[in-house]
Protein backbone atom coordinates (compact mmCIF):
# COMPACT_ATOMS: atom_id res chain seq x y z
CA UNK A 1 0.00 0.00 0.00
CA UNK A 2 1.34 3.41 -0.73
CA UNK A 3 0.63 6.87 -0.54
CA UNK A 4 1.23 10.04 -2.62
CA UNK A 5 1.22 13.53 -0.45
CA UNK A 6 -0.85 14.68 -2.23
CA UNK A 7 -3.63 12.30 -1.46
CA UNK A 8 -2.66 13.40 2.37
CA UNK A 9 -3.05 17.08 2.04
CA UNK A 10 -6.11 15.98 0.36
CA UNK A 11 -7.22 13.72 3.22
CA UNK A 12 -6.52 16.65 5.29
CA UNK A 13 -8.02 19.10 3.66
CA UNK A 14 -11.41 17.12 3.59
CA UNK A 15 -10.85 16.40 7.33
CA UNK A 16 -10.76 20.32 8.28
CA UNK A 17 -13.67 21.33 5.97
CA UNK A 18 -15.88 18.24 7.58
CA UNK A 19 -14.75 19.71 11.12
CA UNK A 20 -15.68 23.02 9.99
CA UNK A 21 -19.18 22.16 8.51
CA UNK A 22 -20.17 20.08 11.66
CA UNK A 23 -22.94 21.99 12.96
CA UNK A 24 -23.01 20.20 16.52
CA UNK A 25 -21.38 17.61 18.79
CA UNK A 26 -23.22 14.71 17.02
CA UNK A 27 -22.11 15.79 13.83
CA UNK A 28 -18.40 16.46 14.91
CA UNK A 29 -18.33 12.88 16.32
CA UNK A 30 -19.11 11.42 13.02
CA UNK A 31 -16.94 13.43 11.75
CA UNK A 32 -14.23 12.01 13.90
CA UNK A 33 -14.38 8.54 13.20
CA UNK A 34 -14.54 9.08 9.23
CA UNK A 35 -12.04 11.81 9.50
CA UNK A 36 -9.73 11.01 12.32
CA UNK A 37 -10.72 7.00 13.14
CA UNK A 38 -8.47 4.05 12.44
CA UNK A 39 -9.91 3.74 8.66
CA UNK A 40 -9.08 7.51 7.51
CA UNK A 41 -7.11 8.51 5.28
CA UNK A 42 -4.72 10.19 7.74
CA UNK A 43 -4.72 7.09 9.56
CA UNK A 44 -3.68 4.75 6.03
CA UNK A 45 -1.20 7.28 5.56
CA UNK A 46 0.82 6.89 8.80
CA UNK A 47 0.80 2.89 8.30
CA UNK A 48 2.04 3.34 4.76
CA UNK A 49 5.14 5.06 6.32
CA UNK A 50 6.73 1.98 7.07
CA UNK A 51 6.55 1.52 3.18
CA UNK A 52 8.03 4.33 2.34
CA UNK A 53 11.94 4.24 0.85
CA UNK A 54 13.87 5.19 3.64
CA UNK A 55 15.60 8.49 2.34
CA UNK A 56 11.86 9.74 1.81
CA UNK A 57 10.54 8.33 5.31
CA UNK A 58 11.74 11.93 7.18
CA UNK A 59 9.86 14.01 4.83
CA UNK A 60 6.88 11.98 4.03
CA UNK A 61 6.93 11.58 7.98
CA UNK A 62 6.65 15.21 9.02
CA UNK A 63 4.10 15.94 6.30
CA UNK A 64 1.64 13.41 7.82
CA UNK A 65 2.61 14.51 11.21
CA UNK A 66 1.99 18.10 10.69
CA UNK A 67 -1.39 17.23 8.57
CA UNK A 68 -2.68 15.31 11.36
CA UNK A 69 -1.72 18.22 14.00
CA UNK A 70 -3.21 20.34 12.19
CA UNK A 71 -6.19 18.16 11.84
CA UNK A 72 -6.26 17.52 15.53
CA UNK A 73 -5.40 20.88 16.34
CA UNK A 74 -8.67 22.00 14.39
CA UNK A 75 -10.89 19.22 16.03
CA UNK A 76 -10.08 20.52 19.13
CA UNK A 77 -11.04 23.81 18.51
CA UNK A 78 -14.02 22.97 17.39
CA UNK A 79 -15.26 20.90 20.10
CA UNK A 80 -14.47 23.70 22.40
CA UNK A 81 -17.10 26.06 20.45
CA UNK A 82 -19.80 23.69 19.67
CA UNK A 83 -19.76 22.59 23.70
CA UNK A 84 -19.90 26.86 24.27
CA UNK A 85 -22.85 26.32 21.80
CA UNK A 86 -24.39 23.91 23.37
CA UNK A 87 -23.94 25.14 27.02
CA UNK A 88 -25.59 28.66 26.32
CA UNK A 89 -28.82 26.82 24.64
CA UNK A 90 -29.16 25.05 27.76
CA UNK A 91 -29.38 27.39 29.76
CA UNK A 92 -32.16 29.30 27.47
CA UNK A 93 -34.29 25.97 26.48
CA UNK A 94 -34.33 24.56 30.38
CA UNK A 95 -34.78 27.65 31.79
CA UNK A 96 -37.09 27.83 34.88
CA UNK A 97 -39.40 30.66 34.91
CA UNK A 98 -40.03 30.85 38.83
CA UNK A 99 -42.77 33.55 38.26
CA UNK A 100 -44.96 31.32 36.76
CA UNK A 101 -48.55 30.07 38.93
CA UNK A 102 -47.55 27.31 41.58
CA UNK A 103 -49.58 24.27 41.70
CA UNK A 104 -52.10 24.80 45.05
CA UNK A 105 -52.08 21.23 47.21
CA UNK A 106 -54.19 22.49 49.72
CA UNK A 107 -53.21 21.87 53.21
CA UNK A 108 -55.99 20.25 55.39
CA UNK A 109 -57.55 22.09 58.08
CA UNK A 110 -59.46 21.82 61.53
CA UNK A 111 -62.86 21.51 61.42
CA UNK A 112 -64.36 24.31 63.66
CA UNK A 113 -65.80 22.25 66.19
CA UNK A 114 -62.22 20.40 67.09
CA UNK A 115 -61.20 23.88 66.74
CA UNK A 116 -63.16 25.47 70.04
CA UNK A 117 -62.75 21.30 71.16
CA UNK A 118 -58.72 22.71 71.59
CA UNK A 119 -59.53 25.93 72.35
CA UNK A 120 -61.92 24.98 75.81
CA UNK A 121 -59.62 22.11 76.64
CA UNK A 122 -56.13 24.80 76.42
CA UNK A 123 -58.53 27.47 78.44
CA UNK A 124 -59.29 24.74 81.32
CA UNK A 125 -55.32 23.17 80.94
CA UNK A 126 -54.13 26.94 81.78
CA UNK A 127 -56.69 26.63 85.14
CA UNK A 128 -55.17 23.83 86.13
CA UNK A 129 -58.10 20.94 85.12
CA UNK A 130 -56.94 17.43 82.70
CA UNK A 131 -59.14 16.50 79.68
CA UNK A 132 -61.05 13.31 80.36
CA UNK A 133 -62.10 10.88 77.71
CA UNK A 134 -64.54 7.70 77.51
CA UNK A 135 -65.98 5.78 74.73
CA UNK A 136 -69.30 6.89 73.00
CA UNK A 137 -70.54 3.32 73.48
CA UNK A 138 -71.44 3.36 76.45
CA UNK A 139 -72.52 1.08 79.54
CA UNK A 140 -76.21 2.18 80.11
CA UNK A 141 -75.24 1.83 84.35
CA UNK A 142 -72.54 4.84 83.37
CA UNK A 143 -74.39 6.69 81.21
CA UNK A 144 -77.37 6.41 83.78
CA UNK A 145 -77.41 4.55 87.06
CA UNK A 146 -74.76 6.09 88.30
CA UNK A 147 -75.88 9.42 87.83
CA UNK A 148 -79.14 9.17 89.71
CA UNK A 149 -81.55 8.28 86.83
CA UNK A 150 -82.95 5.20 87.69
CA UNK A 151 -84.65 2.75 85.23
CA UNK A 152 -88.08 4.20 85.38
CA UNK A 153 -86.87 7.93 85.32
CA UNK A 154 -88.01 10.19 82.70
CA UNK A 155 -84.75 11.30 81.79
CA UNK A 156 -84.08 7.79 80.13
CA UNK A 157 -86.61 8.55 77.78
CA UNK A 158 -86.38 12.38 77.52
CA UNK A 159 -82.70 12.18 76.80
CA UNK A 160 -83.83 9.68 73.51
CA UNK A 161 -81.58 7.34 74.17
CA UNK A 162 -79.97 5.11 71.40
CA UNK A 163 -79.76 1.15 72.99
CA UNK A 164 -78.26 -1.25 71.32
CA UNK A 165 -78.74 -4.72 70.36
CA UNK A 166 -78.72 -7.02 71.71
CA UNK A 167 -80.45 -5.40 74.70
CA UNK A 168 -78.84 -7.42 77.64
CA UNK A 169 -75.55 -6.13 76.58
CA UNK A 170 -76.67 -2.86 78.74
CA UNK A 171 -74.98 -0.51 76.21
CA UNK A 172 -76.04 2.90 74.50
CA UNK A 173 -74.33 5.47 72.27
CA UNK A 174 -74.09 7.85 75.57
CA UNK A 175 -76.71 10.49 75.64
CA UNK A 176 -74.37 13.19 77.79
CA UNK A 177 -70.38 13.25 78.35
CA UNK A 178 -71.78 12.95 82.33
CA UNK A 179 -70.29 9.12 82.32
CA UNK A 180 -67.24 10.58 81.61
CA UNK A 181 -67.56 12.51 85.45
CA UNK A 182 -68.48 8.41 86.87
CA UNK A 183 -65.18 6.99 85.14
CA UNK A 184 -63.51 9.86 86.18
CA UNK A 185 -64.22 9.58 90.04
CA UNK A 186 -64.48 5.69 89.99
CA UNK A 187 -60.37 5.97 88.80
CA UNK A 188 -59.10 9.19 90.67
CA UNK A 189 -59.00 10.34 94.41
CA UNK A 190 -60.07 13.53 95.15
CA UNK A 191 -59.26 16.69 94.35
CA UNK A 192 -60.37 16.30 90.79
CA UNK A 193 -60.65 19.10 88.28
CA UNK A 194 -61.39 17.68 84.42
CA UNK A 195 -63.53 18.72 81.58
CA UNK A 196 -64.47 15.82 79.56
CA UNK A 197 -65.30 16.98 75.79
CA UNK A 198 -66.68 14.52 73.32
CA UNK A 199 -69.34 13.46 70.67
CA UNK A 200 -72.94 12.59 72.34
CA UNK A 201 -76.02 10.99 70.40
CA UNK A 202 -79.55 11.04 70.86
CA UNK A 203 -82.36 10.10 68.21
CA UNK A 204 -83.42 13.46 67.05
CA UNK A 205 -83.94 14.55 62.99
CA UNK A 206 -81.33 16.59 61.88
CA UNK A 207 -82.34 19.88 61.13
CA UNK A 208 -81.52 23.45 61.30
CA UNK A 209 -81.13 23.45 65.34
CA UNK A 210 -80.77 19.65 65.86
CA UNK A 211 -78.35 16.74 65.01
CA UNK A 212 -78.60 13.25 66.66
CA UNK A 213 -74.58 13.45 66.33
CA UNK A 214 -73.36 16.40 68.71
CA UNK A 215 -71.00 17.41 71.19
CA UNK A 216 -70.67 18.61 74.48
CA UNK A 217 -68.05 19.68 77.07
CA UNK A 218 -68.31 18.84 80.57
CA UNK A 219 -66.42 20.05 83.10
CA UNK A 220 -66.24 18.15 86.91
CA UNK A 221 -64.64 20.03 90.14
CA UNK A 222 -64.73 17.97 93.37
CA UNK A 223 -62.11 19.13 96.13
CA UNK A 224 -62.69 20.85 99.72
CA UNK A 225 -65.13 23.57 100.46
CA UNK A 226 -66.21 23.43 96.95
CA UNK A 227 -69.37 25.80 96.79
CA UNK A 228 -71.43 27.08 93.97
CA UNK A 229 -69.74 30.15 94.18
CA UNK A 230 -67.14 28.63 92.62
CA UNK A 231 -69.52 27.23 89.99
CA UNK A 232 -70.47 30.60 89.19
CA UNK A 233 -67.14 32.11 88.94
CA UNK A 234 -65.87 29.42 86.97
CA UNK A 235 -68.69 29.41 84.32
CA UNK A 236 -68.25 33.50 84.22
CA UNK A 237 -64.51 32.59 83.15
CA UNK A 238 -65.42 30.45 80.52
CA UNK A 239 -68.07 32.49 78.72
CA UNK A 240 -65.63 35.39 79.30
CA UNK A 241 -63.10 33.66 77.37
CA UNK A 242 -65.42 32.46 74.73
CA UNK A 243 -67.66 34.94 73.78
CA UNK A 244 -65.75 38.27 74.76
CA UNK A 245 -64.76 40.03 78.30
CA UNK A 246 -68.10 41.98 78.39
CA UNK A 247 -70.52 39.07 78.79
CA UNK A 248 -72.01 37.95 82.33
CA UNK A 249 -73.62 34.99 82.73
CA UNK A 250 -76.53 33.69 85.26
CA UNK A 251 -78.05 30.78 86.61
CA UNK A 252 -81.96 29.90 86.23
CA UNK A 253 -83.38 27.30 88.51
CA UNK A 254 -83.16 23.39 87.30
CA UNK A 255 -83.36 19.76 87.94
CA UNK A 256 -81.15 17.08 86.68
CA UNK A 257 -81.13 13.91 88.99
CA UNK A 258 -77.17 14.22 88.93
CA UNK A 259 -76.78 17.61 90.62
CA UNK A 260 -78.49 18.92 93.28
CA UNK A 261 -79.38 22.12 93.82
CA UNK A 262 -79.16 22.29 89.60
CA UNK A 263 -79.37 25.61 87.24
CA UNK A 264 -79.68 25.92 84.15
CA UNK A 265 -76.59 28.74 82.65
CA UNK A 266 -77.40 31.11 80.32
CA UNK A 267 -75.20 33.81 79.04
CA UNK A 268 -75.99 37.94 78.30
CA UNK A 269 -74.84 37.71 73.98
CA UNK A 270 -75.62 40.83 71.59
CA UNK A 271 -78.40 42.11 73.90
CA UNK A 272 -80.26 38.63 74.60
CA UNK A 273 -79.83 36.25 77.57
CA UNK A 274 -78.66 32.97 75.72
CA UNK A 275 -78.97 29.26 77.13
CA UNK A 276 -76.04 27.40 77.32
CA UNK A 277 -75.98 24.40 79.28
CA UNK A 278 -76.81 22.60 82.73
CA UNK A 279 -74.60 22.91 86.15
CA UNK A 280 -74.88 22.44 89.57
CA UNK A 281 -73.27 20.94 92.77
CA UNK A 282 -72.95 17.40 92.68
CA UNK A 283 -75.55 15.24 94.04
CA UNK A 284 -74.36 13.70 97.05
CA UNK A 285 -75.90 10.45 95.77
CA UNK A 286 -73.28 10.46 92.72
CA UNK A 287 -70.81 11.37 94.91
CA UNK A 288 -71.66 7.84 97.21
CA UNK A 289 -71.75 6.08 94.05
CA UNK A 290 -68.05 6.49 93.06
CA UNK A 291 -67.04 6.02 96.89
CA UNK A 292 -66.34 9.71 98.16
CA UNK A 293 -66.42 10.92 101.11
CA UNK A 294 -69.28 13.49 101.38
CA UNK A 295 -68.32 14.84 104.79
CA UNK A 296 -65.08 15.83 103.52
CA UNK A 297 -65.91 16.69 99.57
CA UNK A 298 -68.15 18.48 97.58
CA UNK A 299 -68.12 19.33 93.91
CA UNK A 300 -70.24 20.62 91.08
CA UNK A 301 -70.49 20.22 87.27
CA UNK A 302 -71.40 21.63 84.41
CA UNK A 303 -72.05 20.90 80.52
CA UNK A 304 -73.15 22.35 77.28
CA UNK A 305 -73.41 21.95 73.56
CA UNK A 306 -70.31 22.62 71.67
CA UNK A 307 -72.93 23.11 68.35
CA UNK A 308 -74.70 25.61 69.89
CA UNK A 309 -71.68 27.24 71.19
CA UNK A 310 -70.06 27.72 67.84
CA UNK A 311 -73.63 29.14 66.15
CA UNK A 312 -73.86 31.45 68.63
CA UNK A 313 -70.02 32.99 68.64
CA UNK A 314 -70.16 32.63 64.90
CA UNK A 315 -73.83 33.97 64.25
CA UNK A 316 -74.00 30.37 62.08
CA UNK A 317 -78.20 29.40 61.57
CA UNK A 318 -78.02 26.45 60.00
CA UNK A 319 -77.03 22.88 61.89
CA UNK A 320 -76.22 21.52 58.59
CA UNK A 321 -73.40 24.08 58.04
CA UNK A 322 -71.50 22.31 60.83
CA UNK A 323 -72.27 18.72 60.31
CA UNK A 324 -72.12 18.42 56.08
CA UNK A 325 -68.49 19.39 56.09
CA UNK A 326 -68.76 21.39 53.11
CA UNK A 327 -64.91 22.40 52.97
CA UNK A 328 -66.19 26.45 51.84
CA UNK A 329 -67.82 26.99 55.44
CA UNK A 330 -65.04 25.26 56.97
CA UNK A 331 -62.17 27.36 55.17
CA UNK A 332 -63.96 30.31 55.96
CA UNK A 333 -63.11 30.08 59.70
CA UNK A 334 -59.42 29.38 58.60
CA UNK A 335 -57.21 28.08 61.13
CA UNK A 336 -57.61 30.44 64.07
CA UNK A 337 -61.21 31.23 64.54
CA UNK A 338 -61.81 34.21 67.31
N1 LIG B 1 -75.52 16.10 81.24
C1 LIG B 1 -76.49 17.16 81.14
C2 LIG B 1 -77.17 17.06 79.77
O1 LIG B 1 -76.60 16.55 78.85
C3 LIG B 1 -75.85 18.50 81.29
C4 LIG B 1 -75.31 18.70 82.65
C5 LIG B 1 -74.00 18.40 82.96
C6 LIG B 1 -76.09 19.22 83.66
C7 LIG B 1 -73.49 18.59 84.22
C8 LIG B 1 -75.61 19.42 84.94
C9 LIG B 1 -74.30 19.10 85.19
O2 LIG B 1 -78.27 17.50 79.62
Amino acid sequence: MSISIAEVEESAASALSAIAGAKDLAELKVVKIEHLGDKSGLSKASQALGKVPAEEKASFGKIVGEAKAKVSAAFEARIKVLEADRDARVLIEERVDVTLPATNIPKGGLHPLTILTNEISDLFLGLGYRVAEGPELEAEWLNFDALNIPADHPARTMQDTFFIEPLDSRLVLRTHTSPVQIRTMLENKPPIYVICPGRTYRADELDATHTPVFSQVEGLVIDRGITMADLKGTLDYFAQSIFGPDVVTRLRPSFFPFTEPSAEVDFFFNGRWIEWGGCGMVNPKVLEVCGIDTKEFSGFAFGMGLERTLMVRHGITDMHDIVEGDIRFTRSFGLGIK
